[in-house]
């Protein structure tokens, strides 16, 4: 999603909605901006950091340490992989090489249709469920390579009759 889309009305709703909590704020505020900016660029972060009154720099550094947090634009849809041990150990790597193969980009790399992003994660809490694949907020596993091109055809199906 570009600046020119941007609602940012609902995005000062929220910032107002978070204002009082100040610095305790500033991570779900950023959350919730980000489910409607999709990213957080640094008109947004200024808009964050001048609102719940915190300097830029807490704002900066809140988006770089969480890592569902965004600083560049990302796709509509996001596939994350866990790679951590467990998964890894049950074949994680066959469902990352899959998501490539499928989607044409790299982990860190988004389709040049804006479609998907892919990541590769540290372990996302579900290691009963390796190898462990999350699409959104979508839950999968445990995945194999194989199921990658159902699981994406599905949801590049959903994205495209939104
Ligand atoms: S190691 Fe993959 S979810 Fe924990």
């Amino acid at each position: 999603m570009t600046e020119m889309t941007v609602d940012w009305q609902r995005v000062d709703e929220v910032i107002a909605r978070w204002a009082p909590k100040g610095r305790a704020g500033l991570l779900p505020c950023l959350e919730e901006v980000q489910e409607i900016t999709g990213w957080l660029s640094p008109e947004v972060s200024r808009r964050v950091a001048a609102g719940l009154k915190v300097p830029l720099a807490d704002v900066f550094g809140v988006i770089t340490f969480y890592s569902l947090l965004y600083e560049r634009p990302v796709g509509r849809v996001i596939v994350r992989v866990c790679d951590d041990v467990s998964c890894f150990v049950n074949g994680s790597r066959e469902v990352v090489q899959a998501c490539r193969t499928y989607l044409g980009i790299e982990p860190g790399e988004t389709t040049p249709d804006g479609m998907f992003t892919l990541e590769t994660h540290p372990c996302l809490g579900r290691c009963e469920r390796a190898p462990f694949l999350m699409v959104n907020d979508e839950e999968y596993g445990p995945v194999r390579g194989e199921d990658v091109p159902r699981i994406l055809d599905a949801w590049k199906e959903r994205v495209r009759s939104e």
